[in-house]
């Protein structure tokens, strides 16, 4: 196991009607003035934007609201978001939504008090400083109410980066399982592989002697596997969803991921495909991951570690005279999994074309060398795995 230090003080407030403490919460970690924070209107069409605003009222705290933001946040509207505030003096930012709420608002709140462009935390420039940020959670799917990441896109080119500091880790963070009910299905399940990639990325690990780790990324991934199902045959079912919204905290925040090399090689190919066709990120992932295993594994990398995630998750049969055929049924076993809650597993299916290939290469690795720890990406590795995903 590698070194390490975790550091991860969010305040988790998790069950039915827990948002009615929004303002509780703001008050609790020092907020007088609130930047509300939210995306294309499903918070406003539910009530919940009224009822934490109710909550806020109750406290005697103040708020401005800034709606608009879009599935795979754009650098516009953080802009705008970053003026607001200055002007308003706001001291506290609370999203409400999803991760691109979420990570729409963490941007706000590490470019108000920055005197240059808030891009340069996703270009580089370490993160050391920013308001705090709460969050009223409406989606199983990104950690980031957990995580010390944002993920915004560059309109001014169209990059999708992220950028990550501790101080990023939300205070609070708000957690009703009644709310993800209204998901559509699409989300419901793109959060599912959402999840399931971020153990993914994290399993997938040369270091050795990480076994309380690979067991915890197994459980996560076991009750995924379990829950998903569930959730989406009953979008109303309270318990799996309950288990399913803290998974994904559990998954992202890194307590699974602590003092072992980590990939994310899958994630940075992703970014290209919901930039490029708007997928959802979670669709993105189910489409590359299936293709990054198939072409990591005919490499002859790790193979081990495919054997053991066929077994140990989807209980594929051991073949000990040929462990490739195991590795491979377990890679068909994700691959139906997935397709069987509706994710797509093809990029022709989200209107790619294999002409397209070269431009997505070229612009994820624009600004940006290093992809992929367990497999080292080069821009052939890339190409050829996008080829594999068609
Ligand atoms: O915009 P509204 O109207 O709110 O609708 C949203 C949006 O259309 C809708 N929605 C959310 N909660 C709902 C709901 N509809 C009905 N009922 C509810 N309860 O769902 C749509 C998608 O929302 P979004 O916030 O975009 O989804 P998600 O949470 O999957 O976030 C995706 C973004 O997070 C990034 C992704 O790249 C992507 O940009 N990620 C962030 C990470 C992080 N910060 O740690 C890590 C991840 O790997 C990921 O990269
Ligand atoms: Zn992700």
């Amino acid at each position: 196991m590698n070194n390490f230090t975790f550091y991860s003080p969010t305040y988790f407030v998790f069950g039915r009607d827990t948002e009615s403490t929004a303002g509780q919460q703001v008050k609790r970690f020092g907020g007088h003035k609130v930047l509300l924070h939210y995306g294309g209107g499903s918070v406003v069409k539910s009530g919940l934007l009224d009822r934490v605003k109710a909550s806020l009222d109750a406290e005697g705290i103040e708020y401005v609201e800034l709606g608009g933001v879009q599935p795979n946040p754009k650098s516009g509207l953080v802009y705008q978001g970053i003026e607001l505030c200055r002007k308003e003096k706001i001291d506290f930012i609370l999203p409400v939504g999803g991760g691109s709420a979420i990570d729409s608002g963490k941007a706000i709140a590490m470019g108000v008090l920055y005197d240059g462009d808030f891009w340069d935390f996703y270009t580089g420039t370490p993160v050391t400083e920013a308001l705090p940020v709460g969050v009223v959670l409406t989606l199983a799917a990104t950690g980031s109410e957990g995580s010390t990441d944002t993920v915004v896109t560059q309109e001014n080119g169209m990059y999708k980066r992220c950028a990550d500091g501790d101080v990023l880790r939300p205070k609070f963070a708000i957690m009703n399982p009644e709310l993800t009910t209204t998901l559509p299905p699409y989300q419901t399940a793109s959060g599912i592989s959402d999840i399931m990639s971020h153990c993914m990325e994290r399993l997938f690990s040369h270091t050795k002697d990480v076994e309380i780790t690979d067991r915890l990324l197994e459980a996560v991934l076991l009750t995924m596997v379990k829950e998903g199902k569930r959730a989406i045959a009953d979008p109303s079912n309270y318990a799996a969803r309950a288990n399913i919204l803290w998974s994904g905290m559990v998954a992202h925040n890194n307590i699974t991921g602590v003092g072992r090399d980590q990939d994310w090689g899958t994630h940075h190919m992703e970014n290209e495909l919901s930039t490029t066709y708007g997928c959802s990120h979670g669709a993105g992932l189910a489409i590359l991951t299936p293709a990054w295993m198939t072409y990591v594994l005919k490499l002859g990398i790790g193979i081990e570690r495919f054997v053991e995630f066929a077994v140990r998750i989807w209980g594929c049969q051991m073949n000990f005279e040929d462990p490739e055929v195991t590795a491979k049924e377990g890679i068909v076993a994700l691959k139906d999994f997935l397709r069987s809650i509706g994710m797509p597993t093809s990029i022709s299916e989200i209107g790619g074309k294999e002409e397209d290939i070269p431009m997505l290469v070229k612009n994820m690795f624009h600004g940006a060398p290093n992809h992929g720890s367990f497999l080292k990406l080069t821009e052939e590795h890339a190409a050829e795995i996008y080829r594999l995903a068609l």
